[in-house]
């Protein structure tokens, strides 16, 4: 156990005495969880070793399971990154700092710890005053992964962070809820064409239009196959899960939702009738459909950011009601709703009912 402490900042304005100190922490090789626009990360300077094996070791995250680098400058990207080409920066230039990781091929300044091995490495720069700040006092890259216990869902608050690491890392800085909820695109622009590895909020629309070209979209990535090995080493884990099983009625398309609410009510029924305690996670279009049953409400089938905004803390909340299942609402692909059912279909373990 280490002493864990808590630092409140505001994050749109970080106290820059407080922003020090964290830096200072990183610099004698502790490990600091920080917001970002996406969700809170764990982080270690790139270059300590030591640091990033602990970040491993305290996350229970496996050794063949990269990290990203998080920079502040442009300098930075060359320091850890080659072969950058045109499209490249042309894209980064519209997205960064932003939600947005790009896979290139590394350099070997970046330990090989960081990277498992890989001849590649992530890299973002994130949209958020306390992240890049704290970069920036460090004067050197931060990696990060989630702050989360592997497996868990992704934090967006700091009692999330305090939920799974308190006791194990030496300063949690909290600066309220994250923006955006769910975590970074991530695409391999080491490859031609270029392959989604993950989708998140930078969608694949509006790649496709800063690219200027077709983005390779797998099946992986859409959460709907779990492959022997992935693509992005991360994405072979089991993630995003409650301890409560998962199952999601997903439909062909959203408009008529008289479908998804009676295909969830036929489920819900059936698992009742054989005993079971059930808890819906439901749109605000549909929950009150469900009188009668527990539900949790997650946000507007009309702005999926808020329903992305929410996805984690849901997840992480659907354990209080000590059910047997929890029955969730799909919800459509398009924009930030393929990030949405990527987490969805991963965290149900693939459990999936489709209503035509
Ligand atoms: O929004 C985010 O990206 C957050 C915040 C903290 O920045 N970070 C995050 O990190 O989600 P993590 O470690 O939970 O997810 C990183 C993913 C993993 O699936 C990992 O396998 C993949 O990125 N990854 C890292 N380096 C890679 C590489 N060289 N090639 C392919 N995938 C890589
Ligand atoms: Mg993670």
């Amino acid at each position: 156990m280490v002493e864990t402490e808590i630092i409140t900042v505001d994050p749109l304005n970080p106290d820059d005495k407080k922003i020090e100190k964290c830096a200072n922490v990183l610099k004698n090789g502790g490990i600091v969880a920080f917001p970002t626009e996406t969700v809170y990360g764990l982080g270690a300077c790139m270059y300590d070793r030591n640091a990033v094996r602990k970040i491993f070791e305290v996350k229970q995250r496996p050794f063949d399971n990269p990290l990203i680098v998080h920079i502040e400058n442009l300098k930075q990207l060359y320091e850890v990154a080659k072969d950058v080409n045109e499209k490249v920066r042309n894209l980064i230039s519209h997205v960064w700092p932003g939600p947005l990781t790009v896979i290139l091929p590394k350099k070997r300044n970046v330990p090989d710890i960081v990277t498992a091995h890989l001849d590649t490495v992530a890299v973002r720069m994130p949209a958020h005053p306390v992240a890049l700040k704290l970069i920036r006092k460090l004067g050197r890259p931060i990696v990060a992964p989630s702050a989360n216990l592997a497996g868990k869902p992704s934090p967006t608050t700091a009692n999330h962070v305090i939920e799974d690491l308190f006791g194990l890392v030496d300063i949690i800085i909290d600066a309220g809820e994250t923006f955006l909820g769910v975590e970074s695109t991530i695409l391999n622009v080491s490859i031609h064409p270029p392959v989604l590895l993950r989708p998140g909020p930078i969608s694949v629309e509006k790649l496709e239009e800063l690219f200027g070209e077709k983005i390779i979209v797998t099946e992986q990535a859409r959460g709907l196959i779990e492959s022997e090995k992935a693509i992005s080493p991360g994405t072979k884990y089991k993630h995003y899960a409650p301890r409560t099983p998962l199952i999601i009625v997903e439909s062909e398309n959203y408009t008529d939702l008289s479908k998804i609410v009676s295909g969830v009510l036929d489920l819900v029924k059936k698992k009742i009738e054989y005993g079971k305690k059930v808890v819906i996670i439901a749109s605000s279009e549909t929950a009150d459909y469900y009188g009668g049953y527990d539900v949790i409400k997650i946000g507007s089938r009309k702005n999926l950011y808020e329903v992305a905004k929410n996805l984690f803390k849901v997840l992480r909340e659907v354990d209080k009601y000590e059910a047997d299942i929890c029955v969730v609402e799909g919800f459509d692909e398009k924009g930030i709703g393929l990030a949405i059912m990527n987490r969805l279909r991963k965290a149900s373990g693939f459990n999936i009912i489709k209503i035509r």
